[in-house]
């Protein structure tokens, strides 16, 4: 979904100390509204559900505000792309846990040599870490199974290795874990859930990959879209099953007798079961990517606010409530929802730019009943439009507040 690897952006300046008026606004903001159960089983430590800072785009907030409104939301686990040290420094002392990315295209240089691997590690982990970043975990290349990239997929896993060895020469052994995010494409079968496997292509790879994560204790990680099995056939996936509305009958597997009300815990499952056929019991499947674009392309059915609102205010209750899949009742299913932000550089079909929960500006594409504020920039030395835009924003999230 989200684009492979990428640069880190350069960072827009770092603003002057906030001058007394900035601040006097800032604690004005009126309280954070989070409405129903989301706010009910919302721990004191924020939301259970993660949330994929993707930036490929060029309208996007600078990090510290991006920031604000992350806290704002009590959104406390964030996945990033890259390691983009403009991102990590703004959410120092926030307690915010990053899940960093090595790029695609990085990944082959640092397969081939150790010294690459410890460089990346000093480079891009160690010195967050010193100043007391919460990164717990690096993926190395993203989505690298889906094309036919070979010289990729079979650099991963050395990859993979050596920035493990590297965390381990460093003493971070158990503190940052190792993996890669796959697509659902990964797949040979998936339905019903017990007869999940991977495809011929993937499956040479997969084996020895799962025994690194087995042996390093870390998750396995894939990227799940109900939408895609919608938009590629509406007229016979029904609407509830995916968007985690009341369904009657859901979707029993004949094999289990386990019952499925939602495709979304069937594709968590198949791949449970995938890894399990592989003689892998020991391994957590988390969703690294999730998400429902709110716009799309004529020929992309189901991209409208109205299903991605109620896809996204579902699947936030739901892993709120810490459920577990039906395979896997006791493991609260692990989910990063995508994105944080509707990207507007991103390629492919229109739903790909619209997939965000905010606009650039900060407002919510969607009511999901959660709402955050993106604190304006420097007040002080801001354009007279940008501080309207500020008492606009306050306004809007009043009436969410009033109104939850
Ligand atoms: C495989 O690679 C070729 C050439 O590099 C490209 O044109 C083609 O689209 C690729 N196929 C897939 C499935 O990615
Ligand atoms: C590493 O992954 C394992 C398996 O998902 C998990 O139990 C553990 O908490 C992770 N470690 C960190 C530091 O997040």
């Amino acid at each position: 979904m989200a684009a492979a690897g990428r640069q880190s952006r350069t960072a827009p300046s770092l603003p002057a100390p906030l001058s007394l008026t900035a601040c006097f606004f800032v604690l004005l903001l009126p309280p954070i509204a989070l409405t129903g159960e989301a706010a009910a089983a919302a721990a004191d430590d924020g939301l259970s559900i993660g949330v994929n800072y993707g930036q490929i785009a060029n309208n996007l907030p600078s990090p510290s505000r991006v920031s604000w409104l992350l806290r704002s939301m009590r959104i406390s686990k964030v996945k990033l792309y890259d390691a983009d040290p403009n991102v990590l420094r703004a959410f120092l002392g926030t307690g915010v846990e990053f899940v960093v990315g090595i790029g695609n295209e990085a990944v082959p240089s640092i397969a081939s040599s150790p010294a690459a691997a410890q460089s990346w590690v000093q480079q891009h982990v160690v010195p967050h870490l010193r100043a007391g970043a919460r990164i717990t975990c690096v993926t190395v290349g993203n989505e690298v199974f889906k094309g036919n990239d070979t010289a990729l997929q079979s650099s991963v896993l050395p990859a993979m290795v050596s920035v493990h060895r590297a965390l381990d020469a460093l003493g971070l052994r158990g503190r940052v874990n190792v993996t890669t995010a796959h697509s659902l494409d990964i797949m040979g079968a998936s339905f019903p859930p017990s007869a999940g496997e991977f495809s011929p292509a993937a499956l040479h790879h997969l084996r020895p990959f799962l025994e690194f994560l087995s042996a390093t204790r870390s998750p396995f990680l894939i990227n799940c879209y109900p939408y895609f099995a919608y938009k590629d056939d509406p007229a016979r996936v029904p609407l509830e099953y995916v968007l985690f509305q009341p369904n009657a009958a859901g979707v029993v597997d004949g094999r289990t007798g386990l019952r499925y009300d939602n495709m979304l815990y069937a594709q968590v499952d198949a791949v449970y079961a995938a890894i399990g056929r592989l003689g892998f019991t020991d391994v957590e499947v988390k969703v690294s990517e999730t998400g429902w674009p709110s716009r799309g392309d004529p020929d992309e059915p189901g991209a409208t606010p109205e299903y991605a609102g109620t896809y996204i205010r579902n699947l936030l209750q739901r892993i709120e409530m810490k459920q577990g899949t039906p395979l896997r009742p006791a493991t609260p299913v692990d989910v990063y929802v995508f994105a944080l932000f509707n990207e507007n550089l991103k390629p492919g079909p229109a739903s790909e730019r619209n997939y965000g929960l905010f606009y650039p500006d900060g407002t919510p594409v969607y009511n999901v009943g959660l709402h955050g504020y993106l604190p304006p920039m420097l007040l002080s030395n801001a354009a007279p439009q940008v501080v309207i835009q500020f008492f606009r924003l306050v306004a809007i999230a009043s009436v969410a507040f009033v109104l939850s």
